[in-house]
């Protein structure tokens, strides 16, 4: 966890291929481009969310504690809300008001 990092939604968005394939499950990001052919339930499945915050898909399969036990070998970093990104870029144009 030393390299410790935070995600954007934009960023997210963008590993939505198979040779570059991100997921968000729970506030944290997982690169899973390694592990995509190796997935019990499918290539297809992992496609089809990548680029996406897929907690409610990966809930709603009840996936076992092995599974939720090897998320942890894919982490990337925490995926920054839309509400957190906005109170940034705010937080920046403050700086720079006051600089002015
Ligand atoms: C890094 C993320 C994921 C990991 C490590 C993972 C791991 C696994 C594992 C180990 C299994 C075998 C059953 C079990 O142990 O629960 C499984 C099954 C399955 N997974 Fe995932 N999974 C991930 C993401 C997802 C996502 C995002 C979806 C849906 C969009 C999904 C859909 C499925 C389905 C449908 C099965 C059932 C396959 C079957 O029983 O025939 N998985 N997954």
């Amino acid at each position: 966890m030393d390299n410790f990092k935070l995600v954007t939604l934009e960023e997210l968005k963008k590993h939505n291929k198979p040779d570059d394939l991100w997921i968000a499950i729970e506030g944290k990001v997982y690169n899973v481009t390694k592990f995509r052919n190796e997935h019990p339930g499918g290539e297809e499945t992992l496609d089809e969310v990548g680029g996406l915050n897929a907690t409610v898909q990966f809930n709603e399969v009840g996936h076992s504690q092995e599974a939720k036990q090897m998320l942890k070998k894919y982490y990337v970093g925490h995926l920054v809300s839309g509400e957190e990104s906005a109170a940034q870029t705010a937080i920046s144009y403050n700086d720079l008001n006051k600089m002015a």
